[in-house]
């Protein structure tokens, strides 16, 4: 094999050094030194037939730029279009992240096996067998769909050349390795080498590459933060493992709004498309409990109907413990607080827990109302009407502060049957004839005067 030349960089300076070392003595910045390839042999990585006619670009008025021909690959899955911005555009890098066990390989085999056109899956991590065995739990029946268990990126190129496949899912980047760099598969290096190798193939091709990344312990994509500005589409698959939901976002996305959403229900036979996700978060049980608060939320662009548990107890050890599942622990403290102050409830000394079911994480500021209600509630221990809904958020001073789409969420809640939704007396509704009865509050006060 020709040879290639490599040599190490800082990745924050820019400094060249001859070999690895843990510091870089430029900037003193500690393991920022990555080796990369300087100069590979021409026919190295993916090379398309026509590659040796070099086409150059030419200036064209902005207006004369044809998009008709930008269509779509349809991915027959509604969620997975919505979150893209209706289908993968051809010659796209759409990069999924997602926790280890929280449906990444499912999710793309799923699609995968739904698309009538000629698909590759190329699976770094399992063996065809097992990858057999999952997909006939999913959908028994497809020819469409090719597996290749592989991780070498030119031997993977070899393949697809003979194949010609329409579209190309790589489970998982970290896993790949190509020959012209010297590092471990998921070293920095190889990650950026090997993405780029796709790059170049999907872009002659237009053939569209779905890749799976794996995350790190804070949440981010392993490897370069580069690889994220590489590629044109980033998505999160998240949830909570031990939960049914996984909920699909886009990070970043070069083709469509990063809004948008998709939420999944995870079954003995796969991912479930979940197209009226506030039917299954709220429980709508017969008896009314103490506690319980539904809220009026906004996931990206969707209104989601979301429960909130509270429950308040006088506090068995001296310190009383507060804690929040789905909830910012310090913006309950702060809601507590205000309870105290400003509607004279004593809550210093007893034990606070919170819980948004569903095991999903909220962090739009209108939860703020139904979290003071379902607080107020449990402490009185009077329950509060089940077809109340609350759409708030709440200030410093007790004030009810407005929020953003407030329409949306009204009709969101009249459409699952809730008689009142509160909102704020400041925020501008234009909406008529609606069966809902919507309740305008301004301070925390009136809310007191409402439930309790
Ligand atoms: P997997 O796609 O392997 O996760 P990742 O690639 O993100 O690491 O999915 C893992 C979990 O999904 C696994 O713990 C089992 C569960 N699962 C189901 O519940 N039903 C199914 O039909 C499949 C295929 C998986
Ligand atoms: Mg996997």
């Amino acid at each position: 094999m020709a040879k290639v030349k490599t040599t190490f960089f800082c990745q924050s300076c820019g400094n060249q050094f001859a070999k690895w070392q843990g510091q870089c003595t430029a900037c003193k910045a500690w393991n920022t030194i990555v080796e990369e390839v300087i100069e590979k042999p021409e026919k190295s990585d993916w090379k398309s037939p026509t590659s040796t006619v070099k086409r150059a670009s030419v200036p064209l008025r902005i207006n004369e730029i044809d998009t008709s021909k930008e269509a779509r690959l349809d991915t027959f899955d509604a969620e997975f279009n919505r979150v893209l911005g209706g289908g993968i555009v051809p010659g796209s890098l759409t990069l999924l992240g997602g926790e280890p066990g929280i449906g990444k390989s499912t999710l793309l085999l799923q699609i995968s096996l739904k698309l009538p056109y000629k698909t590759l899956y190329v699976s770094g991590e399992e063996s065809q067998k097992q990858i057999k065995m999952r997909a006939e739990r999913i959908n028994p029946n497809n020819s469409n769909c090719y597996i290749l268990t592989e991780t070498k990126t030119q031997n993977i190129f070899k393949q697809i050349e003979a194949l010609e496949p329409d579209i190309v899912i790589i489970d998982s980047i970290q896993t790949l390795h190509s020959d012209y760099i010297e590092s471990s598969s998921g070293s920095i290096s190889q990650i950026k080498e090997c993405t780029t190798e796709l790059i170049k193939f999907a872009k002659e091709t237009a053939t569209p590459v779905l890749l799976i990344g794996h995350i790190t312990k804070d949440g981010n994509i392993a490897g370069p933060k580069i690889l994220e500005h590489m590629v044109d589409t980033v998505l999160q698959f998240e949830g909570d493992r031990n939960h049914v939901f996984r909920i699909l976002r886009a990070h970043k996305n070069r083709f469509g709004s990063t809004n948008e959403l998709g939420i999944y229900e995870m079954q003995g036979s796969g991912l479930r498309e979940v197209s009226n996700p506030s039917e299954i978060l709220i429980s709508r049980k017969d008896e009314e409990l103490s506690g319980n608060a539904v809220a009026a939320t906004l996931e990206g662009m969707r209104p989601l109907m979301i429960e909130v548990q509270a429950l308040v107890s006088t506090a068995v050890y001296g310190t009383p413990q507060r804690s929040a599942t789905g909830f910012n622990a310090k913006r309950l403290n702060m809601l507590l607080a205000v309870l105290e102050k400003r509607a004279g409830f004593r809550l210093g000394a007893k034990d606070v827990f919170l819980n948004i079911t569903g095991g999903i994480t909220v962090d739009d500021p209108a939860i703020d109302l139904a979290v003071v209600a379902s607080i107020l509630s449990s402490n009185e221990d009077v329950a509060l009407q089940k077809d109340f809904c609350f759409a708030a958020e709440v200030g410093l001073s007790g004030e009810i502060r407005p929020v953003q789409r407030v329409e949306q969420r009204i009709l969101e809640a009249e459409k699952l049957g809730f008689s009142t939704i509160f909102v704020s007396k400041y925020n501008k509704i234009s909406l008529k004839n609606t069966v809902i009865k919507i309740q305008l509050i301004s301070k925390i006060e009136d809310l007191v005067r409402f439930v309790v």
